[in-house]
């Protein structure tokens, strides 16, 4: 695989730009700086170092592997197919080239889940960093902060799923980007319970969106998908939390708070519907 950083989109850059090129096996990937060469690539059979060469020999023909047939893999650093290493939702990726893992998934609907969920946490963090902007020198600033963390945890593996999956952002970044801070802010200047009104809402909305897409998955085949249903379960649970931490904090005390509650999910579903298809 060769994932050019001059053409990816700026949040694959920024995955990018902690990367390596990486040559393994019959392809070229990235790797993570400081990560030696791909583990679980072989290296291509009958081909000598180059000090070790007879004149006149030459590079057995690939099968397979040439322009467009690459393919990426995403490891572990336990090992070729291990498990994420979640706990905090930091867990890096290191990418290397092979021909296995892409194959035979359902590209639309892959597309789809991480295009929107990575919209999803982007809007996310935005939102955080409207209500700090407000609250954070208040007494509900930690624990905006703590969520806030949590979500800078989940956009990043968002960027590492999308290089890995070679999926587009949404075009309406830039727009999130916006919307997400005014709604953080425009909450918090309710003061402490229309934060967490607001958090109660979005929460909400994610974890029932995660659902969904935990059950489109499994019914699509839990095996192959088993790795990316081990991320949305653990971020659904984190989502889960965040919202009775908004419970927990009086979010129903808000002014209006239904309605509140109306709108923003309202926004929610329209934000949804439309990163998934643009
Ligand atoms: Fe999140
Ligand atoms: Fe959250």
């Amino acid at each position: 695989m060769v994932v050019c950083p001059a053409v990816a989109a700026p949040a694959v850059r920024r995955s990018l730009g902690q990367c390596r090129p990486l040559r393994c096996g019959a392809g070229m990937g990235w790797a993570r700086l400081g990560s030696r060469a791909c583990p679980t690539t072989p290296q291509p059979v009958g081909v000598p170092p180059p000090a070790a060469r007879p004149r006149g020999w030459q590079r057995p023909a690939r099968t397979g592997a040439g322009p467009g047939r690459a393919r990426v893999t995403v490891v572990s650093p336990a090992g070729p197919r291990g498990t994420w290493a979640l706990s905090g939702g930091g867990g890096s990726l290191r990418l290397c080239s092979t021909r296995a893992s892409l194959e035979g998934i359902n590209r639309p609907v892959i597309d789809r889940i991480i295009r929107v969920d990575h919209a999803g946490e982007y809007g996310a963090n935005r939102i955080y960093a409207g209500q700090m902007a407000v609250l954070g020198r208040s007494s509900v600033g930690p624990i905006i902060q703590q969520m806030w963390n949590q979500e800078k945890d989940h956009l990043k593996k968002f960027n590492e799923l999308m290089v890995a999956y070679r999926v587009r952002p949404t075009v309406l970044l830039p727009f999130w980007n916006v919307a997400g801070f005014v709604l953080g802010a425009g909450s918090a200047l309710l003061g402490k319970k229309g934060a967490m009104a607001c958090t109660v809402a979005v929460e909400e909305s994610i974890s029932d969106h995660y659902n969904n897409q935990i059950r489109t998955l499994v019914e699509e085949d839990p095996e192959k998908y088993k790795e990316l249903l081990q991320i949305i379960k653990q971020f659904r649970d984190d989502e889960r939390e965040h919202h009775d931490i908004g419970i927990e904090h009086d979010a129903e005390m808000a002014p209006a708070y239904s309605v509140l509650k109306t709108a923003i999910q309202l926004g929610c579903k329209a934000a949804i519907f439309l990163s998934e298809r643009i």
